[in-house]
């Protein structure tokens, strides 16, 4: 097959942890008879620096008519001063919101090699840490109006019943899926915007009797991720919070280094990028992990390219390289084998086999 993947590297250690990542994509490529072009993306702080704006149009149509975005990480103190609807970030909502992707997948599971490596006593690690958090990604706060009017700053958080459902949906077919249990995560003893959340996920539920739903607020939700994982199965929650729950699950599993994500809207065109952030403390020393975008890439085999065998063999490699004893600097422990980036994605590639 022939795809053409649109590339972003974007700032910080984003340009490292991508070129790994298109070292494992070549791999697959040469390894199953496909070809994939890459074309150049500038979004992000680069962008500013290159244009004076995070996502030129003509960047973001180059995007839409891939048939999928790759992404490192965008942002740095470099461009911290730049005004609000400038900024790097800024670049990277309007392309989720410029793709239409509302739904965002992120994946909260324990590697049984990096087991230690995680913050919770092995007494609560070991009932299992295995859930999705299911984010919606171009609603609410981060997209409603934001404005400062003298020594007042307001940022308006608007959902409609139509934007619930369609993450609704998502939530409970990702159950359907798994193991059939759907928590939908809100705060609507406060919120007006969470008890329209909460209704609409109960009138959906009666499309899904098969799907056990359970209700959690926010502030709970936060505080049973830490106490007891193993209860959650896939978590459907608005864009915040979404967020936030998603940096708090990934640090009980090891490392915010080694969880992808995908967002997908209505088409099979998803954008595709880790977790993390740019980390610019980091950058250009060859010691960040690519694994997470190297994951996130093998979503995008999975879920837009229809390349289930492929997406696999990229899981078995990192699989077989952490068995292996190597270990970048963010999950290194006693008795192990520190490597870099780029040696990273080398025994990652080394260690893909055709089935
Ligand atoms: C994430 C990031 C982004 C977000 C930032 C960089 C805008 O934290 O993808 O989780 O808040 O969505
Ligand atoms: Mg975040």
């Amino acid at each position: 097959m022939v795809k053409n993947i649109a590339v972003i590297r974007g700032d910080g250690i984003g340009p490292e942890i991508v070129n790994a990542t298109l070292k494992v994509l070549d791999k697959v490529a040469d390894l199953y008879g496909h070809t994939f072009n890459y074309t150049d993306i500038d979004m992000g702080g680069c962008a500013i620096d290159k244009y004076g704006d995070p996502l030129p149009q003509s960047e973001l149509k180059k995007c839409v008519e891939s048939d999928s975005v790759l992404l490192g990480a965008v942002g740095g103190d470099k461009w911290n001063n730049v005004p609000g609807n400038m900024r790097p970030e800024k670049g990277l909502l309007r392309l989720r919101a410029g793709m239409g992707v509302y739904s965002n997948n992120r994946p909260a599971k324990i590697w049984k090699q990096l087991s230690d490596a995680s913050p919770l006593k092995k007494s609560i690690v070991e009932n299992g840490i295995d859930f999705i958090i299911v984010r919606e990604l171009i609603g609410g706060i981060y997209f409603g109006e934001h404005k400062t009017e003298g020594d007042t700053a307001t940022d308006v958080l608007r959902y409609n019943v139509s934007e619930i459902e369609r993450i609704g949906r998502i939530g409970f077919e990702t159950a359907q899926k798994r193991n059939k249990k759907l928590c939908s995560v809100e705060k609507s003893n406060v919120l007006d915007s969470s008890r329209l959340w909460k209704k609409v996920m109960h009138e959906l539920s009666f499309e899904y009797p098969d799907v056990e739903l359970t209700d959690m607020l926010v502030d709970n939700c936060a505080m049973q991720i830490v106490k007891n994982p193993a209860q959650f199965d896939v978590i459907v929650t608005e864009n915040m919070f979404g967020d936030i729950l998603s940096d708090e699950a990934s640090q009980i599993t090891g490392s915010i280094g080694m969880i992808p994500s995908s967002s997908l809207g209505s088409t099979t065109c998803g954008l595709y990028e880790p977790i993390h952030g740019s980390a610019p403390d980091i950058a250009g020393k060859d010691i960040a992990n690519p694994v997470g975008t190297i994951l996130s890439a093998a979503m995008m085999l999975k879920y837009s390219f229809d390349m289930e065998e492929e997406a696999n063999a990229i899981e078995k490699a990192v699989s077989s390289y952490l068995d292996s004893g190597y270990r970048t600097a963010d999950i290194m422990s006693e008795g192990m084998t520190l490597v870099g980036c780029k040696k990273c994605a080398e025994l990652i590639c080394e260690n893909l086999k055709k089935e």
